[in-house]
């Protein structure tokens, strides 16, 4: 089935909790914003504080369920943290549906000669030793639901990295490998999805980073990956486990590479 040919229904996501990292601008927003209103539980996370209040009111006043807010920096070591935010999920709710990792930087675009190592280590701890260790902190409640996903956001040069993406491509590589060994450690041991996206050009402010002089206007908007991560996210949309999967729909199995 092509994800875009899945249709939502308006409670598709009653009574699921789904947790968005970097939801409050581009993809995660609009992620966060579609999936309160098919009746999501959001779990809001990010470091601007002021922004996660903003799409709180926002989502409220759509009279969608009531979201959480988790202010955190991807960016900062933080193990207590993580060991609270856990805690606070298991009281709260008791169970995970669905974990996005969304969130990330770009760092520089400059030859590897060049690339600042503090940006270097900036870039890994945010879009790769982060999403891993929320990754291990949340698996079990994760395993509490008889059905969850767990998805990794990438690039196209998170598959196959290339000149002067630096960190960006490296880390997005790591996360990938990361996808592959797990979506096979949990393949037979639980009812976890593993998925990886990569939402291709879009029209966002990482996307207007890495191109300056691009029309906006000329890439997608977020909304047009909605469909995907809805697919993705659904109880009842038969998406197959362990895949990566292109922002066309297109998709293939995560353990070919991993067996070439
Ligand atoms: N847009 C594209 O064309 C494109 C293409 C391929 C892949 N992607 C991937 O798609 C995902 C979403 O990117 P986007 O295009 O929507 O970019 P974006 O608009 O820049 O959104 C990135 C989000 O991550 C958050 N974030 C960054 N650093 C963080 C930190 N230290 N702690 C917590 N949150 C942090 C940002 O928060 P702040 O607002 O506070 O910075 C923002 O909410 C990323 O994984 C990106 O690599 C995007």
């Amino acid at each position: 089935m092509n994800p875009f040919s899945f249709k939502a229904e308006p409670n598709t996501f009653s009574g699921r909790v789904i947790l968005i990292t970097g939801a409050t601008s581009g993809i995660g927003r609009t992620l966060a914003l579609g999936l309160a209103q098919l009746g999501a539980t959001v779990l809001l996370l990010g470091r601007d504080v002021a922004a996660l209040e903003a799409l709180f009111d926002e989502i409220i006043g759509n009279h969608h369920p009531e979201p959480g807010i988790v202010p955190f920096d991807l960016s900062q070591d933080d193990p207590e943290r993580l060991t609270a935010l856990k805690q606070v999920i298991t009281e709260r709710y008791g169970v995970l549906h669905g974990l996005i990792h969304n969130a990330a930087i770009l760092g520089d675009r400059v030859p590897f000669e060049h690339y600042k190592t503090t940006t270097w280590a900036q870039v890994f701890k945010t879009n790769f030793e982060a999403p891993v260790a929320l990754t291990q902190t949340l698996l079990p409640l994760l395993r509490q639901s008889s059905d969850s996903a767990l998805i990794f956001t990438s690039s196209s040069v998170g598959y196959s990295p290339r000149a002067y993406w630096g960190a960006y491509a490296a880390s997005k590589y790591a996360l990938e490998g990361v996808a592959t060994l797990l979506s096979e450690e949990l393949e037979n041991t639980s009812e976890v999805r593993v998925s990886v996206v990569n939402p291709g050009a879009t029209r966002t402010k990482m996307r207007q980073a890495a191109f300056p002089s691009e029309d906006p206007d000329s890439v997608k908007p977020p909304e047009d990956l909605f469909a995907l991560y809805a697919y993705l996210l659904s109880p009842t949309s038969g998406a197959p486990r362990g895949h990566r999967f292109q922002s066309d729909g297109h998709h293939q199995p995560l353990k070919h590479r991993a067996n070439d």
